[in-house]
C-alpha cells in the first residue's frame, strides 16, 4: 500500500453558484478519519441530482460549511481503517453512498477527491464481477429506488408504474421492481428515444410522455413511484388502496416523498443480484467523464436527460 499523502486533487467550490464556482484543487488536505470510519482511496465517483442542487445553494439551510468537495457516490479503495471499525480492511475493494442523510449536513469534503472519509455502516464491498466505474454509479440512486419500493409496501404479484424510468433512480426502480421483488406489471415513461432502452430494463409497457397524456391512463397499478415529481400524475394512475411514493415534488397526497437514509447493507443484500448480473447498472453513454471535466459532467447532468448515471473516472 503506498503511502498516503497530507494533501490530495479535489473539486471544490468556495460560494454557491452554476458550475463556473467549481475549481480543481491541488492542495486540500486528506480528511481524517474518526473512529468507525475508513480512508477510500477513491477510483471513480458518481454525480447525483443532489450535487448539483447542494452547489447551487438550494440545500443551504441544512448545509455543512462551505469550502465544499461535493460527491456521494463512490467506488475505492480502503487504504486506512479507524479503530471501531470491524469489518472492512485495507485492501477491500468498497462501494456507497458516504452521506448517511444527504440533505443533513452532508460531509464537507465528499468523494469528487483522490481521498474521502466514510463510515464502514455506509459501504459494501463491491460486486465482484464490477469494475470500479461501474459501481460508482450504484449507491445513491438504487439504495434511493429499494427504499421507495420498501416504503410503497411493494411485493411480488403487484404492479407499478414509473414515471421517470430512464433516470438515475428510475432505471433502478424498474430493475429492482422486476427481478428484486418480483412485480406481475411494470410501467414506465420516458421520452421517444428510450422508451426500448425502458423494456430492456425490464418494463412491460413503455409511455412516451411526449406523446400520452399522463393524467388520462387507462390502467390502474397497485404502486406508482413518481421520480419526477408529477403532482396528480401518480395519485391518478394508483389503484384505490395502493401507494404513491415520491422522490421530489411537487406530489399530491395520498402520495409521500421520503429523503434516503443511506445504508451500506442495502447494497451487501443487492450484491448477489448485481453479482448473477440480474440487474445490471446504467451509465451515461456520455460518460466517464476524466476528473479534469468535472464541471462538464455537472452541466450534462443539470440538462436532465442523462440516461442512467453520470460517472467520472478515473480518478488520479
Ligand atoms: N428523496 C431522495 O432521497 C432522492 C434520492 C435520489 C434522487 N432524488 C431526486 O429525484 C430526482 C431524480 O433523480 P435521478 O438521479 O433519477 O435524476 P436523473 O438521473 O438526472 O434523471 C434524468 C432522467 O429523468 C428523465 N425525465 C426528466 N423529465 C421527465 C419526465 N417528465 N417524465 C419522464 N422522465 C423524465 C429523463 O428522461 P427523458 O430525457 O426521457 O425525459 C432522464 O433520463 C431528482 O430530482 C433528485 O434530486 C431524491
Amino acid at each position: 500500500m503506498s503511502e498516503i499523502p497530507s494533501k490530495m486533487k479535489a473539486w471544490i467550490y468556495d460560494e454557491y453558484g452554476d458550475v463556473n464556482v467549481l475549481r480543481l484543487d491541488e492542495g486540500v488536505s486528506v480528511p481524517e478519519i474518526k473512529e468507525h470510519q475508513v480512508l477510500v482511496k477513491v477510483v471513480a465517483a458518481a454525480l447525483n441530482p443532489v450535487d448539483f442542487k447542494r452547489r447551487l445553494g438550494w440545500l443551504k439551510a441544512t448545509d455543512s460549511p462551505l469550502p465544499t468537495v461535493p460527491g456521494c457516490d463512490v467506488a475505492g479503495i480502503v487504504v486506512k481503517v479507524g479503530s471501531q471499525v470491524k469489518n472492512l480492511k485495507e485492501g477491500d475493494e468498497v462501494y456507497g453512498d458516504i452521506n448517511e442523510k444527504g440533505l443533513d449536513k452532508p460531509k464537507q469534503f465528499g468523494s469528487l477527491a483522490e481521498y474521502t472519509a466514510v463510515e464502514e455502516k455506509l459501504l459494501a464491498i463491491k460486486p465482484n464481477n464490477l469494475d470500479f466505474q461501474l459501481a460508482a454509479g450504484i449507491p445513491l440512486a438504487i439504495e434511493t429506488a429499494n427504499e421507495g419500493l420498501e416504503r410503497a409496501e411493494f411485493s411480488a404479484g403487484k404492479s407499478i408504474l414509473v414515471l421517470g424510468g430512464a433516470g438515475g433512480v428510475g432505471s433502478w426502480v424498474i430493475q429492482l421492481a422486476k427481478h428484486v421483488y418480483g412485480a406481475s406489471r411494470i410501467a414506465a415513461t420516458s421520452s421517444t428515444s428510450k422508451l426500448e432502452l425502458l423494456k430492456s430494463l425490464g418494463a412491460d409497457l413503455a409511455i412516451d410522455y411526449t406523446k400520452e397524456n399522463l393524467k388520462e391512463l387507462p390502467e390502474k397499478f397497485d404502486v406508482v413511484y413518481d421520480a419526477i415529481g408529477l403532482g396528480e400524475t401518480g395519485p391518478n394512475a394508483v389503484k384505490e388502496g395502493g401507494a404513491v411514493v415520491g422522490i421530489s415534488g411537487p406530489l399530491s397526497p395520498p402520495g409521500f416523498i421520503f429523503i434516503l437514509t443511506a445504508d451500506g447493507a442495502v447494497l451487501t443484500k443487492l450484491n448477489p443480484f448485481l453479482e448473477s448480473g440480474k440487474i445490471k447498472p446504467l451509465n451515461d453513454p456520455k460518460g466517464p467523464f476524466p476528473f479534469s471535466k468535472v464541471a462538464d459532467a455537472f452541466s450534462y447532468l443539470e440538462t436532465g436527460r442523462a440516461t442512467g448515471k453520470v460517472v467520472i473516472y478515473p480518478i488520479p
